[in-house]
């Protein structure tokens, strides 16, 4: 018989950013870092996992495309990890069907370019993890479940959980507390909402994977970043999440965003992942805060030049109105209905 689940994943945003590692096989982070889990209106991966005792391997196609699983060691471990967890349950229970000595067949399916630092690779392997733990009846939380999808990619671990999400990087050697929490749930502040710029689907040049262990092993910036900025900057962005302070949660955002990309400046060689229309975006952001005389508009960017804002829900007309006069031809702009009213796609 064939056993079959299908799970989607949304993406997630960092607004305190995982860059660097300790152990890069179990991908285990050099800090903690804090994201939002955006809704699956937009931005998702969908993962079909199917089990048969007559699939001979493992097999996965990725957009309709097949992929050499044998060939990528991140993917192996996701499987043999979740693999281990079935069969312990099987252990324990010998009328359960064998599934974890079955091959798999993984369709997974995203609605947004891959690989052009728009999280793909997040709600790729926290869908994929989903998927497993739905297939195999796997008894662990979503939590728990985090440290697998963290050995697929490390921001997936924070796509297992929705709404404001930390990974506490951890102490141990084997990983074990290296996990994503909810700091607060999706519905804890609705009138926060995100919109996601567009300015290049095109692949980006330097993968995170590289990127962030030449600037572990060349930036002075990054162990002072780790050592005496991102501790401080967990607890306050927490705090302001919980208090639902909007200027600290934007300041904090910026300024994480900055100083993730002045270390990229500051690796050896220097990675650029912001492009001239990324920084129109900040300089238009800063230039409507001013206008406005408070912090009403945040921006973002991971490992690529596409933005992300943040802004609460009533000054979000006036803020698109200000992007649609200063960008009247943007190579594609989509609002993430993160939180209600999806608006129109530019
Ligand atoms: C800039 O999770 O893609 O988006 O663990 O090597 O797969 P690997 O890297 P990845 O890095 C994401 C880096 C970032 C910041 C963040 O999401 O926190």
């Amino acid at each position: 018989p064939l056993h079959e689940a299908t799970v989607s994943a949304p993406v997630n945003i960092a607004v305190i950013k995982y860059w660097g590692k300790r152990d890069s096989k179990l991908i285990l982070p050099t800090n903690s870092s804090l994201s939002v889990t955006l809704s699956q209106d937009h931005l998702r991966t969908r993962t079909t996992v199917r089990a048969a005792a007559e699939f001979s391997s493992d097999r996965l196609w990725l957009n309709g495309v097949e992929e050499d699983v044998a060939a990528s060691a991140r993917l192996c471990n996701v499987i043999a990890t979740a693999r281990q967890l079935r069969a312990a349950m099987e252990q324990a229970d010998s009328t359960a069907p064998r599934l974890s000595t079955w091959g798999l067949h993984v369709c997974s399916e995203n609605n947004f370019p891959t690989a052009a630092g728009l999280a793909s690779s997040a709600s790729g392997y926290a869908a994929l993890v989903s998927a497993l733990g739905a297939l195999f009846e796997l008894p662990q939380s979503a939590t728990e479940l985090s440290r697998v999808a963290r050995v697929g990619s490390g921001s997936a671990c924070r796509s297992m959980l929705g709404g404001f999400v930390a990974w506490q990087a951890g102490t141990m050697d084997d990983g074990s507390d290296s996990l994503a929490e909810q700091v607060a749930a999706r519905a804890h502040w609705p009138q926060l909402q995100a919109l996601v710029l567009v300015v290049s689907d095109r692949k980006k040049t330097v993968s995170s994977t590289a990127g962030m262990q030449t600037t572990v092993s060349t930036s002075p910036l990054f162990a002072e970043r780790v050592r005496s900025v991102v501790p401080h900057r967990m607890a306050a962005m927490r705090a302001a999440i919980v208090a639902r302070d909007f200027a600290t949660f934007a300041t904090l955002a910026m300024q994480d965003s900055n100083q993730f990309h002045a270390v990229c400046q500051d690796t050896f060689p220097p990675i650029a992942y912001m492009n001239d229309t990324s920084h129109a975006i900040t300089s238009l952001v800063h230039a409507f805060n001013a206008a406005v005389g408070r912090v009403a508009a945040a921006y973002t960017y991971d490992a690529g030049p596409n933005a992300v804002l943040f802004v609460l829900r009533d000054d979000m007309r006036a803020l698109v109105q200000l992007l649609t006069r200063c960008f009247p031809r943007p190579a594609a702009m989509s609002a993430d209905a993160f939180y209600a009213d999806p608006f129109a796609v530019f």
